[in-house]
């Protein structure tokens, strides 16, 4: 047996990084989850349908460039195929940027309590992750410029963003786009956008044309309820994107994936049910934890971070009754559970639960 320790020749970035924790699952039909931001609707049927048409297929690999998926997204989105990056979930093409952009000694520039991936593929490459204290839990957008040294390659930046669903709006994120340097690659991460339909939120695809440096990172896990498929995309400038589909693996979005993927952006009167649910779930939680005496981050996404004092008991007595949410201790936030919204049902249960719990 080998003496040799392996983390000798690692890249010391991945040495700052932990391991996701493995946990087996248990029987969705016995449990209450809201810990991931999954849909609270589920997939279109159309989307079953689908996968079922091409299950026959699955000895052949799928279509590397997803030619019939960026078709649909991008008559749906109004931008070019050419302009699109499919990803095994958004996640992947994070991975990707950081990959093309970024190496070792490189800055790579986001939000404390930004999304936890930016760090993992920041460090994955060996580039020094650069976190900005927030204001009121969102993104500080001057003081992420203020961050910006000649090190800087990436920032990233979630609209809104997960775990605190805050948001920035039009002004604030145009002057913040025009004042970036051309040279640096600006991430904007919309994975849900889709449940913002007030026009609040800018649409990061609208700034496409003016930025060259942007790229708007999209996915079907949220509201179009797929993931478990695992389907993300890219929507940047051509020639950003062809650099983007140099790294990714030619058939990272599996044959059935694709397919569904289609099948869910047919179905908008699907997608329009899952937003209204949510959204009524949203006012559902609000009403319920405002009763209970507890604080809450206002929110954009489909999940809520309510203030419990002591998020891991608080989290470890759910589970006990079948409830699974997440605490936010592993984002330096210790007090907060991060809730997603679910069906009327499932909310008042769990609102009862946190009564017993921590109610006032
Ligand atoms: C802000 C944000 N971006 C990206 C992702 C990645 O999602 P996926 O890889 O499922 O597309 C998530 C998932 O939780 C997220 O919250």
């Amino acid at each position: 047996m080998s003496t040799f320790d392996f983390k000798t020749i690692t890249n010391p970035g991945v040495l700052n990084l932990g391991v996701f924790p493995a946990r087996r699952e248990p029987d969705f039909s016995k449990i209450i989850k809201l810990d991931a931001n999954e849909s609270l609707l589920g997939p279109s049927s159309m989307v079953a349908q689908r996968i079922k048409q091409t299950i026959d297929e699955t000895n052949y690999y799928p279509d590397a460039g997803a030619l019939d998926l960026k078709d649909a997204l991008a008559s749906h989105l109004d931008v070019a195929p050419e302009q699109l990056t499919l990803g095994n979930g958004s996640n992947d093409i994070l991975d990707i940027i950081a990959r093309v952009f970024a190496g070792p000694g490189d800055d790579v520039v986001f939000s404390q309590y930004g999304f936890i991936v930016y760090r993992m593929a920041s460090e994955a490459v060996n580039a020094n992750p650069v976190m900005v204290p927030a204001k009121a839990w969102g993104n500080d957008l001057d003081g992420m410029l203020a961050a910006i040294t000649d090190k800087t390659k990436i920032i990233f930046l979630a609209n809104p963003n997960n775990p605190t669903g805050t948001w920035c709006e039009k002004p604030a994120l145009e002057a913040f786009l025009s004042k970036v340097p051309e040279h640096i690659i600006v991430v904007l991460d919309e994975a849900y956008t889709e449940y913002s339909t007030d026009g609040v939120l800018p649409n990061g695809l609208n700034y496409l044309r003016d930025h060259a440096n942007l790229i708007v990172t999209r996915t079907f896990s949220k509201a179009y309820g797929l993931a478990a498929l695992r389907v993300g995309f890219a929507a940047a400038s051509a020639e950003l994107t062809n650099l983007l589909n140099r790294v990714r693996q030619p058939f990272n979005v599996n044959r059935l994936a694709l397919t569904g993927a289609v099948a869910a952006l047919e179905d908008q009167a699907h997608l329009a049910e899952t937003v209204e649910l949510t959204a009524k779930g949203m006012a559902q939680w609000i009403e319920g934890v405002n009763e209970l005496g507890l604080g809450y981050i206002p929110s954009r996404g489909n999940f809520i971070c309510v203030d419990v004092g002591d998020a891991l008991l608080v989290t470890g007595a759910l589970a006990e009754q079948n409830i699974f949410v997440c605490p936010l201790a592993n984002y330096g936030m210790p007090a907060y559970v991060r809730i997603t919204i679910g069906c009327k049902e499932d909310n008042a249960k769990v609102l009862k639960a946190l009564k017993g719990l921590v109610g006032s």
